[in-house]
């Protein structure tokens, strides 16, 4: 599921904790309900956190709380009755027993906004609570009170941390409803696909507004949101004054520029696009890399430099023509967010230090900024955009360079691995192959080990987790699904394997397999992506092929997918057919954490 337009629901203990996820669908709104234990990586993506009542004091010994790091993940927190209390003493407020209030009490509302816009200024609602927040935390203001109780609901509207002493998903509040709609939809954003596809007119309308009498240009990637972004302008201005560019790095999947033409003209946009084909010098530079960072920095260089001469070849200055790009909501939260104030997590490439300059000068025009992931497929969608590509998986900006590993020097053999006896019936050896993991909130590069036997994925994530926890040498574990050569006696590297025309071209063909047969079983959207990834690992004379599925919900933490058993034989078996050079087809089952989702 999408959580992006939903919300996470925490049950303190509270009877009435399944009545808001109710009432929420009530108001169209989706939430999942989840246990106070729940760890923040486990609410990742949903668009707001409530929390809700509980029987008890928040200074019980047993009182439920829940884990701080659930109020750094960026999205609005709202807190009714005991989770206004826990919410409130988590930032360093006061709660204390106090006038209690059962049954019905009456509102005073001291804000009319945000969380109580559109509210009268008195107001009915539903009580029951012993304890109260006596003081605010810092930071916080109070939103409204009745006569028994002061801080009956406060607000922190740059955090967007809320409290409600009372209950407003019970019918018996009045504006219960209006509370939990304007705190889902104004504050938190979630909308309905329907709410996003009537949008496209109202973005055209300030595309026009914002561009004036200039013109925009746009580099795009093939991708769902520079493509979304390139199509709503294109509705908004007269083709003189639209120019998008397409670079071919080469690196590509099979068939991925000219099925992008092909798309880009059914919606009569063909005349607005360029396409360069800059493969050769992509190439060129890659010759002799073999380190991960490396090869994302040549093509980073390499890229920069193509982009300036496209603009100066098409006589693209900053005085008539805005730079448009695809940048959406969670990309401006990861680059340290609207206000400033969300941790910066990394500087996304749309916010570069040119184009940070070019947005000073107000040349920059991103048409998506307020939409999520899930919302700009439906904005597309009412475009005309081919499903396949509003669906498409994610693609990294360096393409294929990066699922294509390499090595430089000596060929270095496989060490078998002696495994408990209780998974005697697999057989596993540590291949003399590192790839990129992150352990512990940090990057690691270790060694993979590879396993054959049955497939069971219980056991083989079992294995994996008491592998990669074991000691600090390991951080994924791949699983043989075909091979022409099943002895891992003989796995060794190959030696001096770069990125170059031969291997990418495998590559592209086992990617394309791999694709072809999820297409043709009607899998595509069972898996969140699917990397398949080419290792310098012979097992005779060939290298071999990794699959990759996962399911993840953002791509910051991710599993490994467990498709049918029939489903990876058949691709290993059409690989291993229709590639002579790969000898041996893997399955990774490793989640990220420890691995990551690509390979590098
Ligand atoms: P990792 O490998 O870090 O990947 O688990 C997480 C997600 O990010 C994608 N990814 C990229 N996307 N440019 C992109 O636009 C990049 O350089 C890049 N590197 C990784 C990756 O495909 C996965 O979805």
């Amino acid at each position: 599921m999408n959580t992006d337009n939903s919300l996470a629901v925490i049950d303190l203990g509270g009877q009435y904790c399944h009545l808001i996820s109710r009432r929420l669908r009530d108001l169209n709104v989706w939430s999942d309900i989840f246990d106070s234990d729940a760890a923040p990586a486990a609410l990742e993506g949903y668009a707001g956190v409530i929390l809700s009542g509980g029987p008890r004091s928040v200074y019980d010994e047993d009182a439920p709380t829940v884990d701080p790091k659930i109020l750094e993940l960026g999205v609005p927190v709202l807190g009714i009755c005991y989770g206004h209390q826990l919410l409130a003493k988590m930032l360093g407020g006061e709660v204390r027993p106090g006038a209690m209030e059962y049954g019905p009490a009456f509102l005073s509302v001291l804000k009319k906004e945000d969380l109580f816009e559109g509210a009268r200024p008195a107001i009915k609602v539903w009580m029951s609570h012993t304890d109260n927040v006596t003081r605010l935390p810092k930071g916080v203001k109070a939103l409204a009170r009745t006569e028994r109780c002061e801080n009956a609901a406060y607000g922190d509207v740059d955090r967007k941390f809320y409290g409600v002493q009372f209950h407003p998903e019970v019918v018996h509040s009045e504006f219960g409803a209006d509370l939990l709609t304007n705190f889902a939809r104004r504050i938190c954003r979630v909308r309905s696909k329907e709410e996003i596809r009537n949008q496209v007119e109202h973005l055209v309308e300030m595309i026009k507004e914002r561009v004036g009498k200039d013109s925009v240009f746009f580099f795009v990637s093939g991708g769902v949101d520079s493509t979304v972004a390139f199509a709503l302008c294109a509705r908004a201005l007269p083709k003189e004054r639209l120019l998008g560019v397409y670079v071919d790095t080469g690196l590509m999947r099979k068939g991925e520029t000219e099925e992008f033409q092909l798309m880009l003209s059914t919606l009569g946009l063909a005349e607005r696009l360029r396409v360069r084909d800059e493969s050769r010098r992509f190439l060129t530079a890659l010759a002799g890399v073999d380190e991960p960072e490396e090869k994302r920095r040549t093509i980073g260089r390499l890229f920069v430099d193509v982009q300036r001469e496209a603009m100066q070849e098409y006589e693209v200055d900053e005085d008539h023509w805005l730079l448009g790009q695809g940048t959406i909501y969670p990309d401006t939260i990861e680059s340290g967010g609207k206000t400033g104030k969300a941790a910066l997590i990394k500087t996304h490439h749309n916010r570069c230090k040119e184009i940070r300059r070019l947005m000073e000068k107000g040349r920059v025009i991103e048409p998506l900024t307020e939409f999520y992931k899930d919302e700009v497929r439906h904005l597309g969608e009412a475009l005309g955009i081919d499903r396949r590509l509003t669906q498409r998986w994610p693609f990294p900006g360096p393409g294929l360079a990066v699922r294509c590993l390499c090595n430089k020097g000596e060929e270095s053999t496989a060490q078998h691995l002696k495994l408990p006896r209780r998974y005697s019936d697999y057989e596993a050896v540590t291949l003399p192959i590192r790839a990129v993991g992150v352990q512990g909130d940090a990057r690691t590069y270790r060694q993979v080990i590879a396993i054959r036997g049955f497939l069971d994925y219980g056991e083989l994530q079992d294995i994996g987790t008491m592998l990669c926890n074991n000691d600090k040498l390991h951080n994924r574990v791949i699983y043989l699904v075909s091979a022409r050569f099943p002895d891992f006696v003989k796995a060794r590297t190959k030696k001096d394997v770069f990125v170059d025309h031969s291997r990418l071209s495998m590559l592209r063909e086992a990617d394309f397999i791999a694709r072809e047969l999820m297409e043709e079983q009607g899998l595509m959207e069972s898996v969140w992506q699917f990397p398949v990834v080419l290792i310098p690992l012979s097992l005779a004379n060939g290298e071999s092929i990794v699959l990759r599925p996962v399911n993840s919900q953002d791509g910051m933490t991710a599993n490994f997918a467990r498709l049918h058993e029939s489903v990876l034989k058949e691709i290993g078996k059409r690989i291993l057919v229709r590639i002579p050079a790969v000898d041996a087809v893997f399955l990774d089952t490793t989640d990220k954490p420890p691995a990551t989702i690509e390979w590098e």
